[in-house]
């Protein structure tokens, strides 16, 4: 192993359970699922390929069709999800991995044109994304004015994340990590720009805080918390992220956490936004350091990392493991690439959204990699292209 990595590749404790490694499979949106949301036989193929790593974290899962904003991403809102979950389930965990569904709602982020009632998303507030488009099937196009959520509406969203999370135990997951990053529901609730509500949900830090924390008590019914993760993306204004005391109010989000005892805290690192890279991640940076040491647990930090900065940061103690997306999209092996010091692939951009087995699983193993060649090693047969 390349000097100074072996701390990448010592066990972590997560929610109290053992990775092998503290190497995690970002969450990556790939749209391999069927209309209907039902993860398929490619998507486990995709998931055993990667399943070396320590802890996988599925790509956003959906609560409902309203929390979907584009076509063929899965959910556990249906029996027919969770038994699509299943062999996928099963794929990722064949080395070991912990897995996690991540729960999703995308709210304002959603477009009237892939709803199934055709009309807007929800959000806190009647205010749509300006400085991004939606990615529509025929090009961009803007975002429209979403429909506000009633106490009675955030009721109901409220139960579907319960629900997912039943659900994706009853799929084989190990936990769940509820997606409070990216200017997704969530997102939209915690910051001031995008929730100018009058309620109790609206106002003061805790009132912006209170449907993450209705969220997790509700969950609380259905799953111990220990088994519940946290992402959040404190540095970003993608998508209209915006908040006079970012610092101040992703730590308040970031003590509930603590004190509800959750499993981990997944931060996107500040040079990232949503799915591209920051330009102004100097004027918005909010330590991560600063945010896990308010944290009583594991902190998974993701985003541009390589193996070194990953190992430093292990060894500083400024993380416990460490994400990787585009890396390990590229390099299905990842682990062994970076245990070897094997090179790595380069991620090639089509088939990253859509599409079948091109750009999702024909990435190789590495010759070397004993897993790619062994016939009676069944993933082989997976990952050879
Ligand atoms: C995306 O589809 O571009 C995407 C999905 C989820 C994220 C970020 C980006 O959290």
């Amino acid at each position: 192993m390349p000097l100074g990595l072996e701390r990448l590749f010592e066990p972590a404790e997560v929610g109290g359970q053992t990775c092998p490694n503290r190497m995690v499979l970002a969450p990556l949106t790939r749209s391999r699922a069927r209309e209907d949301g039902v993860p398929t036989a490619l998507m486990a193929e995709y998931y055993a390929q990667r399943s070396g790593a320590g802890l996988i974290v599925s790509e956003g899962t959906v609560v409902s069709p309203q929390g979907a904003s584009y076509a063929r991403v899965p959910g556990l809102y249906s029996p027919e999800q969770v038994e699509g979950w299943k062999p996928v389930v099963g794929a990722a965990r064949s080395r070991g991995a912990i897995v996690y569904a991540q729960l999703w709602h995308v709210g304002r982020q959603a477009h009237s044109s892939a709803q199934p009632d055709r009309l807007p998303g929800w959000a806190p507030s009647a205010i749509p994304i300006l400085s991004a488009q939606y990615r529509s099937p025929a090009g961009r196009i803007p975002f429209e004015v979403p429909r506000e959520l009633s106490a009675e509406g955030i009721r109901g969203v409220v139960g579907q994340f319960a629900t997912a999370a039943r659900n994706a135990l009853e799929a084989g997951f190990d936990g769940v990590e509820l997606h409070g990053a990216n200017g997704y529901l969530i997102d939209q609730f915690l910051n001031a720009g995008s929730n100018q509500r009058a309620d109790q949900y609206g106002g003061t830090f805790t009132n912006r805080i209170r449907f993450l924390a209705e969220v997790l008590d509700a969950l609380g019914e259905v799953i111990p918390l220990e088994r519940v993760g946290l992402r959040l993306s404190p540095s970003s204004t993608w998508m209209d992220m915006q908040d006079p005391d970012k610092r101040g109010l992703y730590s308040a989000v970031v003590r509930l956490a603590s004190a509800r005892g959750l499993s981990y805290l997944h931060l996107v690192e500040p040079g990232i936004a949503g799915s591209t890279e920051a330009a102004d991640a100097r004027d918005t940076v909010v330590s991560s350091a600063e945010l896990g040491a308010l944290f009583n647990g594991p902190l998974i930090v993701t985003g541009g990392h390589t193996a070194e900065s990953a190992a430093a940061r292990i060894e500083a103690g400024t993380a416990d493991l460490v994400g990787f997306g585009r890396l390990f999209i590229a390099n299905p092996d990842l682990p062994f690439r970076f245990q070897t010091g094997a090179e790595l692939e380069p991620l090639r951009r089509e088939g990253l959204y859509a599409g079948g087995a091109a750009g999702y699983t024909d990435y190789p193993h590495h010759p070397d990699n004993p897993h790619s060649t062994r016939k009676e090693d069944p993933l082989c047969a997976l990952s050879t292209p």
